[in-house]
């Protein structure tokens, strides 16, 4: 029988500049009231520093897994960097990445799915940890998307921030762990969301930026048209196949493109809000890091054995859920803050 997988450390890294809605508002013509309403997001953080990309993020997130789990990054076998953000064309972030952390028994590389990167790296780095190839692999997001972003441009520059968020996989030692996924792709959405230069189609020049062609190109609505039904789509066929209902799952885990997105994949799953990781409020949101972000945000309020659906679609266009029994147990500062927060609701 093959091994299983686990997630058993996350870790994150958001950078410090807070890109506020008011702050939008005096960049192009928007509000911050029509931003919350359409996508649910009031801020997002950017890297200021021009002389850092996703490299540097990545980097931080993974020395916080390091840490976390308490080993040296000389054990790691495998660095995988999901991006659409790369530091350069080539060589992959991946190898930066390694070369920073001191990952020098491990081999990397980058995968890029878009918005589906992440999951799209999480199923790929599981299957080495299944066959028994790799003992420890790192499964990093990380964009710097405020470097493909067009700062005059309203219909996209509300959405996007920066971040990092890294999972190290491991082979299961009891049931929990990666115990279902299914990926998908649709390559005739492509013309819908996409950077139209700076490949070998469009390759960079005077005309492409004097026609701002490195920027993310999205029409918006029929974007949102399809994440809407195959973001739940997904998050439902994970339930079904293994015998889930609502009241099952712990947590729903999904990629933050829109709140209305998510809200719709709750209710087709059944699952209310308080079920649901929410943080595009104060991320917008950061492609490759979403998924991350909140199991690194939400792990102290985890179980050991929580069901989580994870869930996601992106450029492509790209779409993928998984099934996730939590196998990190809760730390004792986790319990202590689980605690307090009992503490505060109940106002003893
Ligand atoms: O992660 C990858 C996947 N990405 C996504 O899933 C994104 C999917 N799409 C969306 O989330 C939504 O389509 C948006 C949030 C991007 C836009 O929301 P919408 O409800 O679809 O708005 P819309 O594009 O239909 O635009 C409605 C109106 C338009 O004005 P008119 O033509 O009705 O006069 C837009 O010009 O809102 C206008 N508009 C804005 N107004 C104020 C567009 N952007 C803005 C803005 N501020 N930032």
């Amino acid at each position: 029988m093959n091994k299983r997988a686990a997630i058993t450390a996350v870790g994150s890294y958001t950078p410090e500049y807070v890109l506020t809605n008011e702050e939008m508002e005096t960049l192009v013509d928007t509000s911050s009231e029509w931003i919350v309403t359409r996508s649910g997001i009031s801020e997002r953080r950017i890297l200021k520093d021009k002389t850092k990309g996703s490299s540097f993020m990545a980097s931080k997130a993974a020395e916080n897994v390091l840490e976390k789990r308490g080993i040296s990054p000389k054990e790691i076998d495998l660095v995988i960097v999901a991006t659409v953000t790369p530091d350069y064309p080539y060589p992959a972030t991946a190898n930066i990445v390694s070369d920073a952390i001191g990952a020098v028994n491990a081999w990397s590389f980058d995968l890029q799915a878009a918005c589906s990167s992440f999951i799209y790296a999480l199923q790929t780095a599981s299957k080495f940890i299944e066959s028994g190839a790799h003992k420890k692999v790192l499964v990093i997001g990380s964009d710097k998307m405020s470097s493909i972003i067009d700062y005059t441009d309203r219909r996209t520059s509300i959405l996007f921030g920066d971040g990092a968020g890294a999972v190290l996989l491991e082979e299961s030692t009891d049931e929990n762990g990666i115990i279902d996924a299914r990926m998908y792709v649709d390559g005739s959405g492509q013309k819908h969301l996409y950077q139209p230069a700076g490949g070998s189609v469009n390759p960079a020049s005077f005309d492409t930026v004097l026609n701002k062609q490195h920027f993310i190109s999205m029409d918006g609505q029929a974007v949102f048209k399809v994440a809407v039904t195959k973001m739940a789509d997904v998050a439902e066929e994970m339930m079904k196949r293994n015998n889930l209902t609502a009241d099952d799952i712990a947590f729903l885990v999904p990629h933050q493109a829109n709140k209305r997105i998510i809200e719709a994949a709750a209710e087709r799953m059944g699952v209310g809000m308080e079920k649901v990781m929410l943080n595009i409020h104060k991320y917008g949101n950061t492609t490759s890091a979403t998924l991350p972000l909140c199991l690194a945000e939400w792990e102290p309020q985890l179980k050991k054995g929580d069901n989580l659906i994870l869930t996601t679609f992106g450029a492509g266009f790209t779409w993928g859920g998984m099934y996730v029994k939590w196998s990190i147990s809760r730390s004792l500062e986790s319990l202590v803050f689980s605690l307090e927060s009992i503490v505060i609701q109940f106002n003893f």
